[in-house]
């Protein structure tokens, strides 16, 4: 669980009149569970971008607890990324050839020299939870919603402190896209990790506890909002 500072950020692309993501002040207690909402090109990806360090920090401050990402260098910003954050994307970034546990343990693997005692349990754990029988299924024969069910596990493995997805469920059918949204939710609750999803469908974004609503690279609106009731996830 991290606490997220942001001060006078602003992210320019070439070739934009605008900066494509402008924050004067923004702050995320640990962890509280956020969504980022607004239509498409309002700058969604690129925040979940800057706050897990896959883009650099050019103006302004962007911190996580004690750490000042602008202040590491692309590696450094890699090894925080590996040790903290867990990421779902929308097109899943899974490895194809590489059974869905491989994947799941793939990012501990490449972060380490040596997989940490209990990793591989955990992940069994995990994808048992997300509905996953086949450990050692070929993560390319796999329907669109179990490739998204095996990311969350992998976002999970580990126990990271923040826990981030951009679009989710955006690729997925709107059953598929239910289970994904009601997994993350739920394994995020129970362990507690400050969560931020990209989203711009509202039985998503209706979920979280806040919301930010964007325009144009600004925050427009920073509002809490009473949480839906939720289908229970079996266990
Ligand atoms: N690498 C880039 N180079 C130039 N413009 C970019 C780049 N990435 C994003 N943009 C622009 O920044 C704006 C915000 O994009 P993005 O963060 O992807 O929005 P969203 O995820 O909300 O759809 C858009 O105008 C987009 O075209
Ligand atoms: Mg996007």
């Amino acid at each position: 669980m991290l606490s997220l500072a942001i001060r006078d950020l602003e992210v320019s692309f070439p070739g934009l009149e605008r900066p494509a993501l402008a924050i004067p002040d923004l702050s995320l207690a640990p962890g509280e569970r956020i969504a980022v909402t607004g239509p498409s090109g309002c700058g969604k990806t690129t925040f979940i971008n800057i706050v897990t360090g896959l883009e650099r920090v050019r103006r302004g401050r962007v911190s996580w607890q004690d750490t000042d990402l602008a202040a590491l260098s692309e590696a450094g910003r890699d090894r925080w990324r590996a040790k903290n954050v867990g990421l779902v994307m929308q097109d899943f970034h899974l490895f194809p050839g590489l059974s869905a546990i491989d994947n799941v343990l793939l990012p501990k693997r490449l972060a380490a020299f040596r997989l940490a005692a209990g990793m591989a349990g955990e992940a069994e754990r995990l994808l048992k939870r997300v509905g996953i029988e086949r450990l050692d299924q070929p993560v390319e024969t796999m329907s669109r919603g179990q490739m998204q069910r095996v990311a969350v596990a992998r976002a999970l493995v580990g126990k990271p402190s923040v826990v981030v997805a951009d679009e989710p469920t955006a690729s997925l059918d709107a059953d598929s896209g239910a289970a994904v949204a009601d997994l993350l939710l739920e394994l995020a609750e129970a362990a507690g990790v400050t969560l931020i999803v990209a989203s711009h469908e509202r039985r998503l974004v209706d979920r979280l506890e806040r919301v930010l609503r964007m325009e144009s690279g600004r925050i427009v609106s920073d509002a809490p909002q009473a949480r839906a009731s939720r289908v229970p996830v079996p266990a």
